[in-house]
């Protein structure tokens, strides 16, 4: 431990508590955040491929917009909301999803007057007062994209295939795509009286019935091993598509085998978010526990309208990012580089900082990553500072090189150190790295 170290550990001992972060929220500290930081733009460059431009959201909206956009009765707006009155006493919410806030913008800025479908794509953090656990954070991270105006089941298979080709680009294999359709506004209305009519036979618990006078839909989500036998025989929207939801249904099913997409039905899938219409999927991964989906989204024909808009229709997908990266952990897949710097200079002396200081300088503008150990450390001290940083060269240099025109240039890997003239070092290490 240095002196200065020895101080702040002191200085540590005496004064205020320190602080810890919220709980339930992930952070991603070096080298373990390369793979955050991998994950989120591997999926983000399968959507930009296909021509989704970037849209940055506000991180908060009004209250309003989820309440309605989402939906009163999911467990997103009536529980987990982080809303508050800011000092206007406006009731603001940190963004639990996406959609919302992309439909919001689109509406506001007339972006369906530039032509159609509007596609945009999006990554940040999204906020849920959940129970944390292991997958399950109140600061959750997705890439999405949302395609705005055009009801093509083209474009559904577009947005699965977006997802599907980010999941495989990061090498994973241990995932599938489960989906099925929630229909249209025909066969939808009539199909939840059909369920409402079926639920009132059964003999359910009070806060069920509830949830069945809200959303009959949620209860065949229901986990319980006896709500689950009880509606074993309940009927299923899939039986009771109008011909139009069945015709694109088999479209979009279609489209996914030509681009050899493979997917499962699951005639009960329930999303966790009201607007859904027709195409509905989930990517599930089998090696996370129970926080098994790793994204999801569908259609959402409605939501343009019910947020002021024209009657536009609208598909996309969330991705969850943490989930990704811990399904990536489940595979033992790693394709990021955790190395920070590919290159440490350790200076012994004065003169050797000022000169090194100038190299990584010049290097740093031919691309390549440049650490230097600073605070005058000893050749131990900084040598191990150069392992711990991934580099895979270390230039060393003592006043006495510089006297001498030459520094050290030592491979990190190999562990074998030679002279290089100072003023070829930036081209040797170059070379030296690109070969
Ligand atoms: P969602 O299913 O609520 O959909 O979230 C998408 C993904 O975000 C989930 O599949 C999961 O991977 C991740 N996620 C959700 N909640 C958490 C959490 N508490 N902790 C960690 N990860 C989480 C939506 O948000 C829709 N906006 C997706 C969409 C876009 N649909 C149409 N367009």
């Amino acid at each position: 431990m240095t002196a200065t170290e020895q101080r702040a550990d002191g200085d540590r001992a005496r004064g205020p508590e320190p602080f810890a972060a919220p709980k339930g929220i992930p952070e991603y500290l070096p080298p373990a955040s390369a793979g955050f930081v991998h994950v989120r733009d591997t999926l983000a460059a399968a959507a930009a491929r296909a021509g989704y431009g970037h849209i940055e959201l506000p991180i908060f909206e009004e209250t309003g917009l989820y309440a309605r956009g989402v939906g009163e009765s999911t467990d997103v707006v009536a529980k987990e909301m982080y809303s508050f009155a800011d000092r206007g006493e406006r009731s603001v919410t940190l963004r639990p999803e996406g959609t919302a806030g992309v439909v919001r913008s689109v509406i506001e800025h007339n972006l369906d007057r530039q032509g159609l479908p509007v596609k945009l794509r999006y990554a940040g953090p999204f906020f849920r007062y959940e129970r944390p656990q292991a997958g399950r954070y109140r600061q959750l991270q997705q890439v999405g994209v949302e395609a705005i105006g055009i009801d093509d089941p083209a474009l559904d298979a577009e947005v699965i295939a977006i997802a599907d080709e980010g999941f495989k680009a990061l090498g994973l294999t241990g995932y599938r795509l489960e989906i099925t359709s929630l229909g249209d506004a025909e066969c939808r209305p009539q199909y939840r009286a059909r369920l409402q009519e079926f639920l009132a036979g059964l003999d359910l618990d009070g806060p069920t019935r509830e949830r069945a006078a809200i959303n009959p839909l949620r209860v065949l989500d229901d986990k319980r091993p006896e709500v689950r036998a009880a509606m074993a025989d309940a009927p299923l929207l899939m039986d009771h598509l109008s011909s139009g939801a069945a015709e694109h249904h088999a479209a979009v099913l279609e489209h996914l085998d030509d681009l050899g997409v493979a997917y499962t039905a699951n005639p009960r899938m329930v999303r966790g978010l009201d607007y859904y219409t027709k195409t509905t999927f989930e990517f599930v991964h089998d090696g996370l526990g129970s926080q098994s989906g790793i994204g999801g989204g569908g259609r959402y024909d409605g939501l343009m309208a019910t947020l002021g808009g024209p009657e536009l229709t609208g598909v996309g997908f969330g991705i969850g990012v943490d989930r990704t990266l811990m399904a990536c952990e489940a595979e033992g897949v790693q394709p990021w580089a955790v190395a920070r710097a590919d290159v440490f200079g350790v200076p012994l002396g004065d003169a050797a900082k000022r000169r090194l200081v100038v190299i990584a300088a010049a290097l740093r503008s031919r691309g390549v990553r440049v650490d230097v150990s600073y605070g005058g450390r000893g050749l131990k001290g900084a040598m191990k500072s150069a392992d711990r940083s991934g580099a895979r060269y270390a230039i060393v240099l003592g006043d006495r090189d510089i006297a001498g025109g030459t520094a050290g240039l030592k491979d990190l890997v190999s562990g074998e150190q030679r002279d290089v003239g100072l003023d070829a070092v930036v081209d040797e290490v170059v070379a030296a790295l690109g070969s």
